[in-house]
């Protein structure tokens, strides 16, 4: 499975043809401004939470490719009422069939609110399980002990985690969190952005080492093949 790198937490995960791209931060983003959003094609976008630093640019995206948002039922009808014609409204513990696989919705710990300051929903991580490979994505969120129910939903063969501590895990609470889902391998993101969440890299790949566990940090606009 090809994953690429687009910077935050934003990247897309090419599924049976179909495109995924997960929480779309790259217009603001200083570190992506090589990246153009209008190269970018979606199938789908998924939205972990309100929080800007993960939808800025998902009603552009979602407008110029026709891609459906799927996101927990109050952001989901908030980019509807933007305009957004195709929308997928979920929430915690729910799972549905796409025609890439299948989308479970689990807990995060975090907040959520849109960038005018509507209601966000709660936030959720995604597990994503299809023919190819399965991954979980926590989005935005703190340890917990919910993760441990994961790997009884599906077997992970790798997850995107973010890093960057201060308002999520850092790379210790993150490298716990791969062994709770019991996967081997990590894609790190949600650091170095700002100066909130600047790491020490080296650091970071000590702490996932030391648990066994593969810390991947592509570069952005980079593909790993999964
Ligand atoms: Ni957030
Ligand atoms: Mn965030």
């Amino acid at each position: 499975m090809k994953i690429t790198y687009y910077g935050h937490s934003c990247f897309l995960a090419e599924i049976k043809g179909k495109k995924l791209l997960f929480d779309p931060f790259i217009t603001p983003n200083e570190l992506a401004s090589h990246i153009n959003i209008n190269d970018i094609e979606a199938d789908y976008i998924l939205l972990s939470h309100g929080h800007a630093d993960h939808v800025a640019d998902a009603e552009a995206i979602a407008k110029a490719t026709g891609a459906t948002i799927i996101a927990n039922y109050e952001v989901a009808i908030w980019f509807a009422g933007k305009g957004v014609n195709n929308y997928h409204p979920m929430n915690h513990g729910g799972k549905r069939q796409f025609d890439f696989g299948t989308v479970k919705c689990v807990s995060a710990i975090h907040s959520s609110s849109l960038p005018d300051g509507s209601y966000g929903g709660n936030p959720m991580g995604f597990v994503i399980s299809c023919d190819e490979k399965n991954f979980y994505y926590s989005g935005d969120t703190a340890l917990t002990l919910d993760m441990q129910l994961i790997p009884a939903f599906t077997s992970i063969d790798f997850a995107v985690l973010p890093i960057g501590d201060n308002f999520t895990m850092g790379p210790e609470d993150a490298a716990t969190a791969a062994t709770m889902v019991q996967c081997k391998k990590v894609i790190g993101v949600h650091y170095d952005t700002f100066g909130y969440i600047k790491i020490n890299k080296q650091q970071a790949m000590d702490n996932f080492k030391q648990k066994g566990i593969e810390l991947l940090l592509p570069g952005i606009g980079d593909a790993v093949e999964m």
